[in-house]
């Protein structure tokens, strides 16, 4: 274990404490954690979410909006960050001019597809997170000890950042929502058009819409338990 590995999972640990304590709902949790469920989720919630989910081909006629931003990203904040860093910064290109922007960027090869989604969610992340650390962790020294080390800070960013993009797209589906995710774009160009004056670094995108009527398509297969797994 490395020492950021080691220091991480202290702070991991210390979050989920800071998490219990009774004043996290003061902090704007909204929930003052009651006991999630302890079974599994039912077998709908279980295909919507994973088993029949899709990425979506074709997007309905159907808006989507303010408010059903606000609502994804209520459940997107709720996912668990390291030390509850949040790192991630969502762009959400609704607007004509923003799509021109948004335009250029993108591969060949996604342009129609992205561009005709209602909303298409650029993931980025903050590298200068850290600086919302002292209202998020109450561990003291936490700020400072990202700020004083770069490549720690960037790997929080991008690590965390990540996985709160894959929140989104399951609090998507969970909303019933259709998300397609997209790495076939120019990061730079994109920062330029559309982050400038953030400071924010894009990663990937998430175009999100209702999914439009779509004949069934074979599922690519997937890797079994025994190719990806290892118990120890
Ligand atoms: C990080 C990421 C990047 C992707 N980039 C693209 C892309 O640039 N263009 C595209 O058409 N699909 C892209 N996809 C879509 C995947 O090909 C698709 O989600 C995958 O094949 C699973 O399809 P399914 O959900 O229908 O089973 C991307 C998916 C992910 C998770």
């Amino acid at each position: 274990m490395t020492s950021s590995d080691g220091l991480s999972s202290d702070i991991a640990a210390d979050a989920a404490l800071v998490a219990d304590a009774p004043d996290a709902a003061v902090k704007g949790t909204m929930s003052t954690g009651s006991a999630p469920p302890s079974g599994p989720i039912d077998d709908a919630a279980l295909d919507a979410l994973f088993r029949r989910a899709r990425t979506p081909r074709s997007w309905a006629d159907r808006p989507v909006g303010a408010e059903t931003l606000a609502a994804l990203y209520d459940l997107v904040k709720m996912g668990p960050t390291s030390g509850n860093c949040m790192p991630a910064r969502f762009v959400f290109v609704v607007s004509e001019d923003a799509r021109a922007r948004l335009r250029p960027a993108l591969s060949a090869g996604n342009v129609v597809h992205c561009l005709a989604a209602p909303v298409v969610a650029i993931v980025c992340h903050d590298p200068l997170f850290f600086e919302h650390l002292p209202n998020l962790n109450d561990e003291p020294g936490l700020r400072d000890w990202f700020a004083g080390d770069v490549g720690l800070a960037e790997e929080t960013a991008f690590r965390n950042g990540t996985l709160q993009g894959a929140y989104l797209l399951m609090a998507a589906r969970a909303l019933g929502l259709a998300a397609a995710p997209m790495s076939g774009f120019d990061a730079y160009q994109v920062e330029d058009a559309l982050l400038a004056g953030t400071g924010w670094r894009a990663n990937f995108l998430i175009a999100l819409g209702y999914a439009g009527d779509e004949t069934e398509r074979p599922r690519a297969p997937r890797l079994d338990f025994d190719t990806t797994c290892l118990c120890l």
